[in-house]
Order: structure tokens, then C-alpha cells, then sequence
């Protein structure tokens, strides 16, 4: 017997913010973050409910400014603060900006589907928070930012 598809790659469950599990421990990143989780959540939501292809390129396009903000946030407040591992992060920045730009055009050139887009944010941005963004947490909150 053939295993049953998902009608859509959207089956796959929703991303969802935990505190325990995605906080670094500086809240106005920790806010931005949330802010970018959202827009995460709605280009999901707006494919799996909506089934509007048009708006979640929108709001995917309104993710990644909003990212490219947050990340230039960072990166003047890690050369602020003569964080030593700047560069590497910054260069993971640019990277990840690029990947996002990558994906909406092979969506819009037809070559992979909308219904892929949820997928891809899942695996994008939440391993840098978790991970790099982290990293510079501790020489912040040296610097007194909570
Ligand atoms: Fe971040
Ligand atoms: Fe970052």
C-alpha cells in the first residue's frame, strides 16, 4: 500500500516559541526574535489556512527585512561591545540573508514550491539563535545588557 502524502508540506507542525528552549537571555533580542518567530508562524499559517501563496511571499519578504534589521541590530551592538567572535557571526548573517533570497526566487521562478517555504524557515533562522546568538549572550550581559 502506498503511504498517504501530506496534502500539504504545511502538515508538518507549527513552529512555536519557548522561552526555556529559544531565549538567550537579552531581552531586546529576545523580543526581536519572538517578533521574527511570528513572521515565521504567519507564512505558515497563511499557507496551511489561507492557502494564499501570495501573501505568504509577502509576509516571507516582509521576514527577511525585518531579519536583515535585527541582524544589523547585533552586529552594531556586538562591535559595541568589541565581541570577539563579530565577524564569524556577521558572516553567518550575510549567509543566511542570502539562502532567504535564494529560496523566494526559486519560488517565484516556479522552480520549488510555496508549500516548502514553512520547511525551510524551520531549519533557517531558530539554529542560530540557538546556537551563535548564544554565544555572544554572555560578553553582552557583561557589558550590563539584560
Ligand atoms: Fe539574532
Ligand atoms: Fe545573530
Amino acid at each position: 500500500m502506498v503511504p498517504a502524502t501530506p496534502r500539504f508540506e504545511t502538515d508538518a507542525p507549527c513552529f512555536e516559541w519557548s522561552g526555556a528552549e529559544h531565549a538567550i537571555g537579552v531581552t531586546a533580542f529576545d523580543q526581536e526574535h519572538q517578533r521574527l518567530a511570528a513572521l515565521i508562524g504567519q507564512v505558515h499559517a497563511t499557507l496551511r489556512d489561507k492557502q494564499d501563496r501570495a501573501l505568504a511571499q509577502n509576509l516571507m519578504g516582509a521576514l527577511i527585512y525585518e531579519t536583515w534589521v535585527h541582524f544589523d541590530h547585533e552586529e552594531r551592538v556586538m562591535t559595541e561591545v568589541g565581541f570577539e567572535g563579530r565577524e564569524a557571526h556577521a558572516a553567518e548573517h550575510a549567509a543566511l540573508i542570502q539562502q532567504a533570497k535564494d529560496m523566494v526566487q526559486k519560488v517565484q521562478r516556479g522552480e520549488i514550491s510555496s508549500q516548502a517555504m514553512p520547511g525551510f524557515l524551520l531549519t533557517w533562522l531558530i539554529p542560530h539563535i540557538q546556537v551563535m546568538d548564544r554565544q555572544y549572550a554572555e560578553c553582552l550581559q557583561s557589558h550590563g545588557f539584560r
